[in-house]
C-alpha cells in the first residue's frame, strides 16, 4: 500500500510540482525550421556539439526520439504549409529548382493563412523555397504579414548568391518583395536582427507567429571566425567550419528568446525547433547512425532532432518516443492557435497537441516518407508500425546523385559524398535500382538488415496501403527548365515575372 503511494507521488511530481500557469488562449508560436539537420548534429545526440541554447531548451523542455520529415526541402516545406503530404499538392518531385516555372499550387491555403484568420500576426524570416516565379506565389501573397530572406533553396552566407542549375548566378534577398542591398555580412546573423526586431515591434497583445527558417547548417562552409574559433582543438577543417555553424544556430536561437523574454512575452511562447530533412554527407553533416543523406528514402534523410519548449507542456525533461511527422506540426500550430475548422479532415496532419504536451500516445500508427512515381526513378517508402517498405529508386535526387555514395552510414570527417545535384553526373549515373527493402525500424533503426525474402506477406500490405495513398496522388507540378527565369534576365537577382 505505501509502495503504492510512493509510485503515487512520484508519477504525479512532473505534475505537481509546475505551477498551474493559465493557458493563454493563443500562444505566440515560434517555429525555427533549420536546414539539412542531421541526427547527430545537435547537442543531445553528439556532445561534441556546443549548443548551450537549445540543449537548455531541450532539459526543459521535450525531446523527440521519432520526428519524420520528407526527404528534401520543398516537400518538406510544402508539407508544413499545407498539411498534406507532398503527393498531394504535386510537390512531391526532388525540389523546386530556380528555372522550374512553380510552386504549391494556389488552391492550398498556407499555414500562415489559416492563422491570420484567427488573429495571428505573421511573420517570416529567412529561407522559402516554395516557388517564386509569379507574385502569387510568394510568401508575402501566402498569408506571411511579413518576409525577410531568400526565395531559392540557398545562398552563399556572405555573398547571396545561387546558381544551382542554371545559366547564370543570381542574387537572392528580399525584404518583401524589395532588393535587400549587398552587403557582406553573415546572412544568418541579418536574419537574426530582422527577428529581433519583429519581436521588439510586435504589440504583444496580440498573437504572433513567428517561422524563422534558418539557411543554416546547410550549404556552404562559410564560417565567422569566433564561431569557427570554439572548435580550434578539431583537426579537420570540415568538421570545425560546419560544428562553428551549429553554434551560430544555437547563438541566432538564444538572440530569438533573450528578444521574447525582453518582451515579457516568452512565458506565452511554444517554441518548436525541427530540421527540414537530414544532413548531407557532403557538408560534413552526419545522420549516424542512421542509414543515407539528405534526398533518400532512408531514416538518415528523413529521422531528424526537433524539440519543444513551453510554460504549457505538462510534462517536460524527457525523450519523447512517440512516431510523428512534419505534416502533424501543421494540424498541431493549428490546435494550438485555435484555428482548426470543418475542412481538418482533408489533412494528413493529425493535431499531435497531447502527445507533444503531456507524453500521451501518438495517434499516428502509419506515415509515408514519400511517393514520387517519376518516369526515370519512381521510389517510395512507407512505415506502418514496425515495418517500413522502400520500393523503387531509393534516392529521389537519381539521376543527379550515384546512389552507391548516398545511401551509407556518414559520420563527421568521412570523404565527402554527392550533395547538390549537378548536371555532370547524368553522363556516369547508373542505370535506376527498382529496389524492395523491408526494414524493421525499431529493432534495426540503422537499416541494416532488408527483410523483405522473410516476410513476403507484410512486403505486399505495405504496398497496398502505398497503392492507396496513390490514389490521392497529383502529378507533380511543371518542374521543366523555363530560361526565361534566368536572373541575368532580371538584372542578377532572381525575381518573379515569368510563368
Ligand atoms: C530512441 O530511438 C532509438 C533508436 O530507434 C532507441 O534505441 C531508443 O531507445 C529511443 N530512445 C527513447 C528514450 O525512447
Ligand atoms: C511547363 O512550363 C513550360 C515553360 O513555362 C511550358 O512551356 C509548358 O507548357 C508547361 N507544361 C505544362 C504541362 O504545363
Amino acid at each position: 500500500m505505501y509502495c503504492l503511494y510512493f509510485v503515487f507521488v512520484v508519477l504525479a511530481l512532473p505534475y505537481i510540482s509546475k505551477p498551474c500557469i493559465a493557458k493563454a488562449e493563443q500562444p505566440h508560436i515560434v517555429l525555427i525550421f533549420v536546414d539539412d539537420l542531421g541526427w547527430n548534429d545537435v547537442e543531445w545526440h553528439n556532445p561534441d556539439i556546443k549548443m548551450p541554447v537549445l540543449s537548455k531548451l531541450a532539459a526543459d523542455g521535450v525531446i523527440f526520439n521519432q520526428s519524420y520529415t520528407h526527404p528534401t526541402c520543398t516537400p518538406s516545406r510544402a508539407a508544413m504549409m499545407t498539411g498534406m503530404y507532398p503527393f498531394r499538392t504535386g510537390n512531391q518531385h526532388q525540389m523546386i529548382f530556380n528555372l522550374h516555372p512553380s510552386g504549391v499550387p494556389l488552391e492550398f491555403k498556407l499555414l500562415p493563412e489559416k492563422l491570420k484568420e484567427v488573429g495571428y500576426f505573421t511573420h517570416m524570416v529567412g529561407k522559402w523555397h516554395l516557388g517564386f516565379c509569379k507574385e502569387e506565389y510568394l510568401p508575402t501573397s501566402r498569408g506571411f504579414d511579413s518576409h525577410y530572406g531568400l526565395w531559392t533553396l540557398g545562398v552563399g552566407h556572405y555573398d547571396k548568391m545561387n546558381g544551382v542549375l542554371s545559366p547564370s548566378e543570381g542574387y537572392d534577398f528580399r525584404d518583401n518583395i524589395g532588393v535587400v542591398p549587398k552587403s557582406d555580412e553573415y546572412l544568418t546573423l541579418m536574419l537574426a536582427e530582422r527577428a529581433e526586431h519583429i519581436i521588439n515591434g510586435h504589440y504583444n497583445k496580440h498573437p504572433l507567429f513567428l517561422q524563422f527558417t534558418m539557411d543554416i547548417p546547410a550549404k556552404h562552409l562559410e564560417i565567422p571566425d569566433t564561431f569557427e574559433a570554439l572548435y580550434c582543438d578539431i583537426e579537420d577543417e570540415r568538421t570545425r567550419k560546419f560544428y562553428g555553424k551549429l553554434s551560430l544556430m544555437d547563438h541566432v536561437i538564444g538572440r530569438v528568446v533573450d528578444a521574447l523574454k525582453a518582451r515579457e512575452m516568452w512565458d506565452d511562447t511554444v517554441l518548436m525547433f525541427i530540421g527540414d530533412n537530414g544532413a548531407l554527407a557532403s557538408q560534413a553533416g552526419s545522420n549516424y547512425p542512421f542509414r543515407g543523406i539528405a534526398g533518400t528514402l532512408f531514416e538518415g534523410a528523413t529521422r531528424v532532432p526537433s524539440l519543444i519548449h513551453g510554460s504549457m507542456l505538462r510534462e517536460t525533461g524527457y525523450v519523447n518516443n512517440e512516431l510523428w511527422n512534419l505534416v502533424d506540426l501543421h494540424r498541431t500550430i493549428l490546435a494550438l492557435a485555435g484555428a482548426e475548422s470543418g475542412s481538418m479532415c482533408e489533412l494528413d496532419g493529425m493535431n499531435m497537441w497531447d502527445t507533444f504536451s503531456k507524453g500521451k500516445k501518438s495517434p499516428r500508427e502509419e506515415h509515408v516518407y514519400n511517393i514520387d512515381d517519376d518516369p526515370i526513378s519512381p521510389g517510395a517508402a512507407i512505415r506502418i508500425g514496425d515495418y517500413k517498405l522502400i520500393t523503387g529508386h531509393p534516392d529521389l535526387l537519381y539521376p543527379y546523385r550515384d546512389i552507391s555514395l548516398t545511401d551509407g552510414w556518414y559520420n563527421y570527417g568521412d570523404p565527402p559524398a554527392s550533395g547538390l545535384p549537378s548536371t555532370d553526373q547524368e553522363a556516369n549515373a547508373p542505370p535506376p535500382l527498382n529496389v524492395e527493402y523491408l526494414f524493421n525500424v525499431v529493432v534495426d533503426p540503422s537499416e541494416k538488415n532488408n527483410i523483405a525474402d522473410q516476410h513476403p506477406d507484410i512486403v505486399q500490405n505495405l504496398r497496398d496501403r502505398l497503392d492507396e495513398h496513390r490514389k490521392l496522388l497529383i502529378p507533380p507540378v511543371n518542374q521543366t527548365t523555363e530560361l526565361a527565369g534566368d536572373a541575368a534576365n532580371y538584372c542578377g537577382v532572381w525575381s518573379p515575372g515569368w510563368c
